[in-house]
């Protein structure tokens, strides 16, 4: 039967998070150095990203590129940063058309200016598209969000704004660079790698956890449908019993 058609829109996850993991092993592959595989990974964010909106999912986040990265080849990373450029130049038009609003979280005033400017201005030009959320996980790294949280916090008590006795888990994961976005139901890892890589640590705290061996350039609408349809199956306990679950 058409995955597809499996998938109960009455119980979709409202946001899904994706480590896109394999670039480099599926360009080695190929024969072809690793940039290849950055290059064909772009093809699967594309396909993921339209067959989200189609489905009616409300936040689609891809973590892109960690702060650990940084430590690649320099060459490696001055063609990512290059692609990111490239790729938002040309991928605006799309969102527009599928009415998808671009967001990002990270660090993203350490990116090099021409791909700090070239988001800034696809987050701009995409504000008041209603459809879907694309967030973009730009120099992210979960260590890093929990600590600028942290401090968001603790200048607001020095202030007076807030209380101490007022930080909750609600306070802290407003603070988050999350902030107004509801928590991933389902993470989705490819390349079949089992580890979060400083990824939503706090936010993927009941998150169920999707890895396949597929490599990301690999992955498509079908790969998509496939997680969701395991997503479906699984009996989300959180902490309660299965007989005091309402069907
Ligand atoms: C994911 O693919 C893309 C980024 C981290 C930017 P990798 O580049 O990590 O590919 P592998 O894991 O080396 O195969
Ligand atoms: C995680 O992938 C980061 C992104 C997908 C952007 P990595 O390939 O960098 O993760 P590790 O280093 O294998 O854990
Ligand atoms: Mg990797």
């Amino acid at each position: 039967m058409d995955l597809k058609l499996q998938i109960k829109p009455e119980k979709l996850p409202r946001h899904i998070a994706i480590i896109m993991d394999g670039n480099g092993r599926w360009a080695k592959k190929h024969g072809k150095p690793r940039v290849f595989g950055h290059r064909n990974g772009v093809k699967a964010v594309r396909e993921t990203t339209e067959a989200a909106a189609e489905l009616g999912i409300d936040f689609l986040t891809l973590y892109a590129f960690s702060t650990e990265n940084w430590n690649r080849p320099r060459l490696e990373v001055d063609t990512l940063m290059k692609l990111l450029v490239e790729t938002l130049h040309k991928e605006v038009n799309t969102l527009m058309k599928n009415d998808i609003k671009l967001q990002a979280i990270g660090n993203i005033n350490k990116l090099p200016r021409p791909t700090h400017k070239a988001l800034l201005a696809g987050i701009e030009r995409t504000k008041n598209n209603k459809r879907m959320t694309l967030i973009l996980a730009l120099n992210y790294s979960a260590k890093w969000d929990i600590v600028q949280a942290t401090q968001k916090i603790a200048k607001a008590c020095k202030e007076g704004l807030i209380n101490e006795t007022d930080i909750n888990d609600q306070v802290f994961a407003q603070a988050l660079s999350t902030g107004n976005i509801p928590d991933p139901e389902l993470l989705i890892r490819t390349s079949g790698e089992a580890r979060l890589s400083n990824f939503l640590l706090w936010q993927l705290a009941y998150a169920e956890l999707y890895f396949t061996p597929t490599f990301w350039p690999d992955f498509r609408k079908q790969q998509l449908y496939e997680a969701i349809v395991d997503y479906q199956q699984r009996e989300r306990r959180f902490g309660k019993i299965s007989e005091q679950l309402v069907p």
